[in-house]
């Protein structure tokens, strides 16, 4: 169920020129309910010239601190990164579903764990909390950062990995990369390819030694280090990562695929949300279960209705769906009939989605 709540705005730092620190004065009555794990990410809901717009930012605070804080870099044309690095002031209040992810790991304050993270621009944000949390609460676990920016003055949360690497001594090491501006070394110049990633696994890090990954970055990215980190043998349960943005274009062949084969069939979906049932009937092969709920008045929980941040998950429970993304899901999920309703389509002549599961 969507449950936005109002929370005010207790500080607002500029981290670069183009990038906002927003620290969240979540109440005492709420602090349960937003309680979270290092890595996952708030919603955020504002009406922005008339439109209602609704964007997800990862939490760049610890737990540890009891503090809610996310970093929203301003996106030329970005209608809520605009609003919220131009608009917003100290005091303000904005409406913020409780946190939400998958992009986190257990603590093991037993286990002397090795983390490599690679995060690229903003990408650095669960990263950081992450950074914080697993090296605050394991004392004998190390983190190298490979940290990939346009310049130094773009380095969002500069100072703050500074400090942690200077409070850690020796067990946090960063390796900053640039794409505009030259460095003396020139392995640290330029974007992450597999040449770079294999000189760094010699003489950085080894791989065999690596207890997990943390990945956080644009789709190239994630899908370059993550066929690398494959081919070296490790396995997908050691490597977590979070999308920012996601390419259209398989989803939009698979759209096309899908609308051809089922097309002038109908199908009729039942959603059942909040102990209500509502019955619609809507074509197969076309459109998706989210957008057919919401346009029947439904008051469903969505995000980025990109498949990547999970909010509209819900179950299949009767009849079929093809899945255009499935970023938000785990493979578990999936298998036990879990579905994003904003990436589904329905293929059958009868679907019950149940979103109280
Ligand atoms: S709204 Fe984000 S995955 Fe569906």
């Amino acid at each position: 169920m969507s449950s936005f709540h109002h929370i005010k705005i207790a500080g607002i730092e500029q981290t670069t020129n183009d990038c906002v620190l927003i620290t969240l004065d979540v109440p005492t009555h709420l602090k349960d309910t937003f309680a979270y794990q290092h890595g996952q990410y708030l919603t955020f809901k504002a009406v922005i010239n008339d439109e209602e717009v609704r964007r997800s930012y990862s939490l760049c605070s610890s737990p540890l601190d009891e503090t809610w804080q996310v970093g929203i870099k301003r996106i030329p044309g970005g209608k809520f990164s605009t609003y919220a690095n131009t608009q917003l002031h100290v005091g303000d209040t904005l409406e913020v579903m409780p946190p939400q992810g998958h992009f986190t790991k257990a603590i093991d304050p037993s286990h002397p764990s090795q983390y490599l993270m690679i995060a690229a621009g903003s990408g650095i944000t669960p990263i950081h909390s992450i950074i914080k949390t697993q090296l605050g609460s394991e004392p004998l676990s190390t983190v190298t950062l490979f940290y990939i920016n346009q310049s130094s003055s773009t380095i969002i949360l500069k100072e703050s990995l500074e400090a942690l690497k200077n409070q850690y001594l020796g067990r946090l090491r960063i390796f900053h990369f640039l794409t505009r501006e030259n460095q003396a070394a020139e392995l640290f110049n330029g974007r992450i390819d597999s040449e770079k990633l294999s000189i760094l696994f010699d003489s950085v890090c080894d791989v065999n030694h690596i207890d997990d990954y943390f990945l956080c970055g644009p789709e190239s990215m994630i899908h370059l280090v993550k066929d690398f980190l494959n081919d070296q043998n490790v396995a997908d349960s050691k490597i977590h990562f979070e999308l920012f943005g996601t390419s259209a274009d398989s989803a939009q062949e698979k759209k096309e695929e899908i609308k051809q084969q089922f097309s002038g069939k109908t199908c009729d979906l039942t959603i059942q949300e909040g102990g209500r049932s509502l019955d619609i009937t809507v074509p197969q092969g076309e459109g998706n279960v989210l957008d057919a709920a919401l346009d029947n008045n439904a008051d469903l929980p969505f995000a980025c209705k990109g498949g990547v941040c999970a909010t509209c998950k819900a179950k299949l429970v009767e009849g079929n769906v093809e899945m255009l993304l499935t970023y938000g899901l785990e493979q578990d999920e999936i298998d036990n009939g879990y579905i994003l309703t904003c990436q589904a389509v329905p293929t059958s002549e009868r679907c019950v989605v149940d979103f109280d599961i």
